[in-house]
Parts: C-alpha cells; structure tokens; sequence
C-alpha cells in the first residue's frame, strides 16, 4: 500500500485546467520530487493534498485511506506537514515560539486541563518543548532559537519554515521549492537536512524544486509536470533523458 496516492486528480481555476487527470503514488521513505515549468500546476497539486482546495473530480488516498474530503484541519493529524512557497511564520515572534505555536496548533487541546495548567499538561508541555529542540538540533538553528524572525536572513527563515513542519512530527513533509531564493552554498545544506529528515526522522519527503542538480541529489523518483499534466514518473536520469520533459524544458527556455 502506497502512502500517498493520487488518483486521476483534476482542478481548474477559470478556464485554466491547472490540474488534469493526475495520478502518482509516493512510497513510504521515499524523497519523492515534483518538478516542471512555471504555473505547470505543482503548488497547487499540494494544496490540493493539503486540502486547502477541493478536487473537482479524482481521489487522494493516504495510507490507503480516502481523503479527498477530509477537511485541512485534519491534515496535520493525519501526519501531513508542508511549507509553503512563500514563508509563513509569525515575524514578531522568536523562532522558539513560532515553533511551539506550531506544535500547539495541532495537538489535542483540553481547555479545562489547560487552564489549571494540570500535571499532565505540563507533562505534555515538557514532551513538547523537547520534540521541538530536538528539530531545533537536526536543522542546526540552536543560534537562532531566541532571535526574531524579522531580524533573520532569508535562508534561516525558510529554515524555521521546516523545523515548523517538522514539529508535529510527519510521516510525510511537503516541501515547496526548497531551494528557493536560497545561494549555492545554502543549496547543497538544503541536500544533507532533506537527508536528515528523510533518514533520522525517517520522514517521507515530497518536494516541488526547480533545482535540477538538488532533485538528483536527493530524490529516488522524480514526477514531471507540464500544464496540469503528468509527462512522466521515474528515476532522476531516467527523468533527464525523458524526451517529453527535454521539450516541456526547450519549450518554456526564454
Ligand atoms: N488560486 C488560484 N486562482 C487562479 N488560478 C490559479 C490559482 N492557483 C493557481 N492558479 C493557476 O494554476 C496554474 C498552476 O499554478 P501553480 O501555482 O500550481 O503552478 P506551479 O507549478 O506551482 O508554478 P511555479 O513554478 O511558478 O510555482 C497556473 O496557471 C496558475 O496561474
Ligand atoms: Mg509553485
């Protein structure tokens, strides 16, 4: 049984078939890697996982399970984490709190027991704060923990961005262009923590990069994307030979 599955999945917005009859499934462990040109359809096939929209038509299956009409809120619990193309942290905040607000968001939350502050709140609080500073650890930003996320370079946020994601503890990541906006040297980090994640969290990775020397890197299988629809799935060479994907590459070369 798959962990992931889509299946013939399709969404348009207007007249724009942004998702079209796609079907894949992701294997658990795997680092599994989305990549096509621009608008090809790849953030949205997250947010439709993530169901922050609705499939017109198609189903998602997760461990085996339909979830194509879960509401978002259960995503999380599922054990779904993502980051998003563009970060979306608390800026006022430190990285410490916006990663124990993350946690607190999706944990199951007893308001009696909170308010009394009962032992087993504390019991919990206390399992959490360690969890967190474990991803604290794992993703190296012990230096940035009690700083502002205002104050941080663009590459530590996107940082804070996946230790968030991490700290409910996925069975899968979703991870929207990694690599983004990031230079070479913060690129090749980017190769070693999905690594990390992938082989100490024993997390499955699925990532939408532009990054074709990254997607080699990392991923066992690579799924190409063009207008909403699949070109081809396989291994990274396999993907780089694929004749449908050199021409969706040459077509969108400006
Ligand atoms: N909320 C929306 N409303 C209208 N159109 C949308 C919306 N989201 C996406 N689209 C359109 O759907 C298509 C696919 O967009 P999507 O953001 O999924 O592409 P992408 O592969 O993630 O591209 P990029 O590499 O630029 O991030 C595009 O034509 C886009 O303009
Ligand atoms: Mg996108």
């Amino acid at each position: 049984m798959s962990l992931l599955a889509m299946n013939d999945v399709s969404l348009s917005f207007g007249g724009v078939k942004a998702v079209q009859d796609v079907s894949f499934s992701v294997e658990k462990g795997e680092v599994f890697s989305i990549i096509g040109p621009n608008g090809a359809g790849k953030s949205t096939l997250f947010n439709l996982i993530s169901r922050l929209y609705d499939c017109e038509s198609g189903q998602i299956f997760w461990q085996g399970e339909e979830i194509t009409s879960v509401p978002s809120h259960r995503i999380a619990e599922l054990g779904i984490a993502r980051t998003f193309q563009n970060t979306e942290l608390f800026e006022h905040e430190t990285v410490l709190r916006n990663l124990l607000i993350g946690k607190h968001i999706h944990r199951r939350s007893n308001a009696v027991a909170d308010m009394f502050f009962l032992p087993s709140v504390r019991r919990q609080e206390l399992v959490f704060r360690k969890e967190v500073e474990d991803v604290i650890d794992l993703l190296n930003l012990q230096h940035y923990r009690d700083q502002v996320i205002a104050n941080l370079p663009y590459g530590v946020r996107k940082m804070v961005e996946v230790a968030r994601a991490l700290c409910i503890q996925p069975k899968a990541v979703l991870l929207d262009e990694p690599s983004s906006g990031l230079n070479p040297e913060e690129t090749e980090d980017v190769s070693f923590w999905i690594e990390d994640i992938n082989e100490e969290l024993g997390a499955t990775v699925i990532m939408v990069e532009h990054d074709m020397k990254l997607v080699s890197q990392v991923s066992d299988r690579v799924l190409a994307l063009a207008d909403g629809q699949v070109l081809a799935t396989g291994t990274p060479p396999e993907i780089q030979q694929h004749p449908e994907v050199l021409r969706a590459y040459l077509g969108d070369a400006e």
